[in-house]
């Protein structure tokens, strides 16, 4: 491999150096990145990346098909608000707005433990997320590597979670997270719920991840809801234990990748609106949990 690289933590993560992405990537440096991302468990960090929206929607499609494209489902309705007026595809992050007071991006979006989209049938696989504007201090990401997590239970604890599965719904962070107006009340229902295993086995490399998160996991099936609450609590300590982190201090124009299959993340919102932030987000469909 002819990639720079440095690894983020002892057990996931790598910060690459030295790549351009602008335009069209060759076909041999995606593959390495692709290759790369999977080996290092799902979290790439790219600095220094001066790329347009298209640029970004170009690379994002090496992963897989996005939320937005065309004859692809977009994400819900209720954060249609923050999709790019140009590129359905991109989904924005801001506490900024425009000159008619109408907010240009999501404001504190994912200020909670979650994987994205995992209320889908087809959960989201890769995120990658473009720091455009970014304070000087504040706004890091926390990622959880759930890999790990999963992989430091004990054998009893693998063995009762293994063949279960659990619920993950929209509306359990929608009613905590979004406004009555804003909320788009068709977006609660089937079409923003699904039954995923509590134990997913990677696509690629097979590994298995701790798949339940607090922000959109709302009970395990089978269970009553004393016993889901106490086995999903358990679980939710477990998987961010401080040995299973990396926290990301952005710089403008980093570029991150991380594999929503593997990782959870927490957006950490401790700037003030006068301390401007603006990131666009590409969000690749992912396979069916297994
Ligand atoms: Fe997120």
């Amino acid at each position: 491999m002819s990639l720079k690289f440095e690894p983020l933590t002892p057990d996931f993560g790598a910060e690459i150096f030295g790549v351009n992405l602008i335009g069209n990537s060759s076909d041999s440096l995606i593959e390495e990145i692709l290759d790369l991302w999977n080996e290092v468990g799902g979290l790439i960090v790219i600095r220094d990346q001066i790329l347009t929206s298209e640029d970004h929607i170009n690379f994002s499609r090496n992963f897989g098909p996005l939320f937005g494209d065309l004859n692809n489902p977009p994400l819900q309705d209720t954060v249609s608000r923050y999709i790019h007026p140009h590129f359905p595809q991109i989904y924005r992050v801001s506490n900024q707005t425009d000159n008619k007071g109408e907010p240009i991006g999501r404001k504190g979006a994912g200020t909670y433990w979650h994987s994205d989209v995992s209320f889908r049938e087809c959960p989201a696989q890769a995120s990658i997320l473009h720091g455009k504007v970014v304070p000087p201090v504040g706004g890091d990401t926390i990622f959880a590597n759930q890999t790990k997590a999963y992989s430091s239970l004990s054998k009893g604890m693998k063995s009762i979670i293994d063949s279960l599965s659990a619920w993950h719904d929209f509306e359990i962070a929608a009613r905590t997270q979004y406004a009555k107006p804003i909320l788009v009340e068709d977006d609660i229902g089937v079409k923003n719920r699904a039954l995923h295993p509590i134990v997913r086995t990677h696509a690629v490399t097979g590994k298995k991840s701790l798949y339940v998160n607090p922000g959109f996991t709302s009970h395990i099936e089978g269970f009553n809801n004393e016993e889901s609450e106490l086995l999903l609590e358990f679980l939710y300590e477990h998987c961010i234990r401080p040995e299973f982190l990396h926290r990301h201090r952005w710089k403008k124009n980093d570029l991150l990748i991380w594999d929503n299959r593997t990782t959870m993340h927490y957006a950490v919102m401790d700037y003030q609106d006068d301390q401007p932030r603006y990131m666009e987000r590409c969000t690749v469909i992912g396979e069916r949990p297994a």
